[in-house]
């Protein structure tokens, strides 16, 4: 009798996996970005993300991110490579961001925990638009980028844009910057 039980149980999940599996082979699914998720899908997601980013980020040690100058050259990373997305001050909404889908939060307007945002700017997030920046910037680099994101959400739109402008340029704008060069705050390049 258990086994019988077993075989139905096993004749069952045979069936629902090749469903599956039909259904994703069929190409009946949308995968367009203008097609939301369902709600329980979408809280599925969200789930998965939130759990792997926090184990991942939970021995990452947070150093001293109240550095002036190390915020500073936060301003000016976030300013050339992250307001397209995330947005900053002032800014009303870009073109990318209302297309993209999950959409990227406003970095203007919320508070990230330094440890997590460290580990999602390193190693990006899978199947979202938001890349790994670890394979292109240091880790310091990143470092200045999770110090300027504490102070962004209480930033008003002049403030902002006053430290931009005093911020070091963004020297890793080639995308083969070596990683090996370790990037201290000012303007020279160390070679
Ligand atoms: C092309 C768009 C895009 C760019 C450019 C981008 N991001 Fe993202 N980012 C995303 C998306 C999309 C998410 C959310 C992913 C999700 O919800 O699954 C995200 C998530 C994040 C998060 C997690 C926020 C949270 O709610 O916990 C941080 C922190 C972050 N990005 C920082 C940055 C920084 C810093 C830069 C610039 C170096 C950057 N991003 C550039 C698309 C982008």
């Amino acid at each position: 009798m258990k086994i019988r039980i077993n075989y139905h149980v096993g004749a069952v999940l045979g069936i629902v996996v090749l469903v599956v599996l039909g259904y994703a082979w069929s190409g009946l699914y949308n995968i367009g970005a203008d097609a939301p998720h369902g709600p329980l899908t979408y809280r599925f997601l969200t789930m998965v993300r939130e759990h792997s980013v926090r184990r991942h980020a939970e021995k990452i040690t947070v150093p001293d991110l109240r550095d002036p100058s190390l915020i500073l050259k936060g301003a000016g990373q976030y300013a050339a490579m992250c307001t397209g997305c995330h947005l900053a001050p002032g800014m009303r909404d870009s073109e990318i961001r209302v297309g993209l889908y999950p959409q990227p939060p406003d970095l203007s307007q919320k508070q990230v925990d330094p440890a997590e945002a460290f580990w999602t700017i390193k190693h990006g997030i899978k199947m979202s638009a938001m890349p790994a920046w670890g394979t292109t910037h240091d880790d310091m680099t990143i470092w200045s980028m999770v110090a300027f994101l504490q102070k962004l959400s209480t930033m008003t739109p002049d403030q902002y844009k006053d430290m931009v402008s005093k911020a070091p340029p963004d020297d890793d704008m080639d995308m083969g910057s070596d990683k090996s060069d370790m990037h201290d705050g000012t303007h020279e390049k160390s070679h």
